[in-house]
């Protein structure tokens, strides 16, 4: 590890990221949370629908959509010659969304429609108590449209599962229909009772948030979430469990570290929306977001001439941070005999001679030696080849602007289940070298 002062400890990490989590159950949610804690740290909101003034050694942070943020420092160096070092990571996580007319009765239960997104692994949502929380658009009684974020924190639906005694086979061959076998239940009726969402949603904007001006909701991108808390667990409180790890671990580092890092070099944390269903959109990162920012931050801090541009780009590097498999005790053979990361044994490279991995021998190396400088261990993750390999941001973002990529994350179990989990230690490991790429 790197000393005390550089480094958040590993305690005040794990406690943090915790109350992220709790914080950010929508990656509109995520982005909040964000932008409240740049804020306070002194970072300056810009507005991409207007002209930026940037100053040397300041910090600043935009968002797109309500889902995607970029933050920076533009620090003291020349541009140029130093580059940008980036982290990016992703907001969303995979889930079940209301679809838009989800009412659903059948014997007296009002259940809510839901829409997959994403790679969610659907058995562990069965038996949860799940909120709602989400972005409403709504009109205001003078005609307006509105927006605002909810979340309802209470559990106030459930998708039971089916009895063992109802299927006899369940253990054995039970599969999952995500149309039929998913719809949760939101409460019990009386006879020829109903409801209606957004009518309820109205009620929730007027009564509980006091936004008496709502008249209409219009639409809404609403999704269930856990409400059980992340938590440390095991015998010495070695690891974390929660829901969203998948990538709001990275955010969360992410942002620590780019807090933590001195004003030197320009550095910068994307975190975007969509990357678990391809990242194409206005908001995700094969979006035009982060090279329109770059763009900006280069014209305004550069000279403005392409030759420049080009050698920003050349000087930068990004990180595509997003968690790594672990190799489970009990699954050992879905992991190559030389490459299962374990828990709590520092970041992951992950490579990927197919390039579902943005790493290359010089990024790789460059990490390595960044690792052994901060005392941090690391580790190295490639896919078996009889099994298909997952994907990150990285290439997309590599294969965009032509930055030198490398892919990291912290391991981890139980990816896109409802609940998963990491160690305990790995986020200090994550922070420290993450802090000194950026003070590199
Ligand atoms: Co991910």
């Amino acid at each position: 590890m790197a000393n005390k002062s550089d480094v958040a400890s590993s305690v005040d990490l794990n406690s943090g990221l915790i109350g992220f989590i709790q914080a950010s159950p929508t990656p509109y949610h995520a982005v909040n949370t964000l932008s409240a804690a740049l804020k306070a740290a002194g970072f300056l909101s810009l507005n991409e629908s207007k002209p930026w003034k940037l100053k040397k050694r300041q910090g600043y942070f935009v968002t797109r959509g309500g889902s995607s943020i970029i933050a920076f420092k533009t620090g003291n160096d020349d541009l140029a010659s130093t580059g940008v070092r980036m982290v990016g990571a992703h907001t969303d996580s995979p889930c079940l969304k209301i679809k838009p007319q989800p009412e659903i009765h059948r014997y007296q239960y009002a259940q809510l429609g839901v829409e997959v997104y994403g790679g969610v692994l659907l058995n562990p949502w069965f038996d949860r108590d799940l909120s709602i929380a989400g972005r409403i658009d709504y009109r205001e009684k003078n005609g307006k449209l509105s927006h605002c974020l909810i979340n309802f924190e209470k559990a106030i639906a459930v998708i039971p599962s089916l009895a063992i005694h109802l299927d006899r086979e369940a253990n054995e061959n039970r599969k999952i229909n995500a149309q039929t076998d998913i719809i949760p239940i939101v409460t019990q009726l009386g006879k020829d009772g109903s409801i209606d969402l957004k009518g309820i949603l109205l009620e929730h904007l007027r009564s509980t948030m006091k936004l008496n001006t709502a008249e209409k909701v219009l639409a809404y991108d609403l999704r269930l979430y856990d409400v059980q808390p992340p938590a440390l667990t095991g015998m010495h409180e070695e690891f974390i469990a929660g829901a969203r790890l998948d990538n709001l671990l990275s955010c969360y580092v992410g942002l620590q570290s780019l807090l933590l890092s001195n004003d030197k070099h320009a550095s910068l944390l994307i975190c975007t929306d969509h990357e678990e269903v391809g990242s194409i959109s206005a908001n995700g990162a094969k979006g035009p977001f982060l090279e329109s920012v770059l763009e900006r931050i280069a014209e305004t801090l550069a000279t403005a001439s392409a030759e420049s541009k080009r050698h920003i780009l050349e000087n930068s590097i990004m990180f595509s941070v997003d968690n790594a498999h672990g190799i489970h005790p009990n699954f050992p053979g879905k992991h190559d005999d030389k490459h299962g990361p374990l828990l709590n044994a520092g970041p992951v490279i992950k490579i990927n001679a197919n390039q579902r991995y943005a790493t290359s021998s010089e990024t790789s190396a460059f990490f390595r030696q960044l690792c052994e400088d901060s005392h941090v261990p690391v580790q190295a993750f490639v896919v078996r080849n009889d099994m298909g390999c997952g994907s990150t941001i990285g290439p997309i973002v590599a294969g965009e602007l032509g930055v030198k990529t490398l892919d990291i994350g912290v391991p981890t179990f139980a990816m896109h289940s409802i609940r998963e989990m990491a160690g305990a230690k790995d986020t200090a490991y994550l922070a420290s070298a993450l802090t000194a790429f950026y003070n590199r």
